[in-house]
């Protein structure tokens, strides 16, 4: 018997892949082309950007592996915050295609209610065609919902907003956080890598700590974030491999690329955030490792991890930017 399918990587993959089946690439290359540039130019839009089905194929083949590899880490960091916990009702806002529910079931393999709110019909219809590859989203909703004063959410364990700030007025911002705030126990939000979007994540996380949430990942507590305005940007990366599309748009060779987001995931359930995090690439230098942590105490410091610190230091050489600090015992290398 084969092993069920479940929604991983691989699977996203080949669903994406078998998408594009039937579409000229060089009509996929034009679509994401244009996509691309509209994402650049002014949004929010009054309108949605997606507009048919051959845009959101060729978007979620070009952007979707990216988008799911970002929601994937994030939700991995809050998950080690939670050990045996699990949602059963996820809520995904701004959904689309639907990244994080493919996201969330890697995570938290299972059976749950799965809702997918969006306002661009031909993204929530491809999202169900994809959807359709892992047993386990097939029940999913998809409904059609317009971020704005008039949204209304049900409650819900998990509710995820991966790469829609962006997208939304800084009014349509607040309220959305807002309302989120009063039917989620867990929000987990996802932005852009940059200091942008580090900005939005950060403006979203006081107002859900003015809710009475409390921060689980990747800041090892609920204070101010340390970091001065304007003098860095709190990221994290992501290595997601490159489809046959991605270098038709791209070129080159590179079997990879590094997609570089920044989140919050908070919480009301009593989560034990971790002790510190790994805020930058380590550095690895001849018998020695530079961290450079985020810690309990809020601030930023580098610390130097040397041979002499014997397993601490095996710890350290496999210790990745984004990772907790000192590693949870069962991490550590024997
Ligand atoms: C960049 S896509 C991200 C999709 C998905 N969450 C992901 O991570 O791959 C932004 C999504 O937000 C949706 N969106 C933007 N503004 C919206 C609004 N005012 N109401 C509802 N959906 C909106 C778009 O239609 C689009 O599907």
């Amino acid at each position: 018997m084969n092993a069920p399918v479940s929604p991983s990587a691989e699977t996203l993959r080949a669903a994406l892949a078998a998408l594009l089946d039937g579409l000229p690439p060089r009509r996929a290359a034009q679509a994401v082309d244009r996509l691309i540039a509209t994402y650049r130019g002014a949004t929010p839009t009054d309108s949605p950007i997606l507009r048919d089905r051959a845009d959101v194929a060729a978007y979620a083949a070009y952007r979707m592996p990216a988008t799911y590899a970002a929601v994937r880490a994030a939700l991995e960091a809050f998950a080690r915050t939670v050990p045996g916990w699990a949602p059963n009702r996820h809520l995904d806002v701004g959904g689309g295609t639907g990244a994080a529910i493919w996201a969330v079931g890697a995570t938290w393999p299972g059976p749950r209610e799965v809702t997918v709110l969006d306002w661009a019909e031909p993204a929530l219809a491809v999202g169900r065609e994809i959807a359709e590859a892992a047993p386990a989203l097939r029940d999913t909703r998809w409904q059609r919902a317009r971020i704005g004063a008039g949204l209304s959410l049900d409650a819900a364990d998990l509710v995820t907003v991966s790469y829609v700030l962006n997208e939304l007025t800084a009014a349509d911002r607040g309220t959305l956080v807002d309302t989120v705030a009063g039917a989620a126990q867990t929000v987990v939000i996802v932005e852009p890598g940059t200091p942008d979007g580090y900005a939005r994540i950060i403006e979203a996380r006081d107002r859900l700590i003015g809710a009475g949430f409390r921060i689980a990942a990747p800041c090892p507590h609920s204070a101010a974030c340390p970091i001065v305005p304007g003098t860095d940007w709190c990221h994290f990366s992501a290595r997601v491999s490159r489809s046959s599309l991605h270098r038709q748009i791209k070129g080159g060779s590179l079997a990879y690329e590094d997609e570089k987001f920044s989140y919050v995931a908070a919480t009301r359930l009593p989560a034990a955030p971790a002790p510190a995090r790994v805020v930058r690439k380590p550095q690895i230098r001849k018998g020695q490792v530079l961290l450079d942590l985020c810690e309990t105490e809020p601030g930023l410091r580098r610390t130097t991890v040397t041979k002499r610190h014997g397993d601490l230091y095996r710890a350290a050489r496999d210790t990745d930017w984004g990772d907790a600090w000192p590693p949870a015992p069962e991490e550590e290398t024997s």
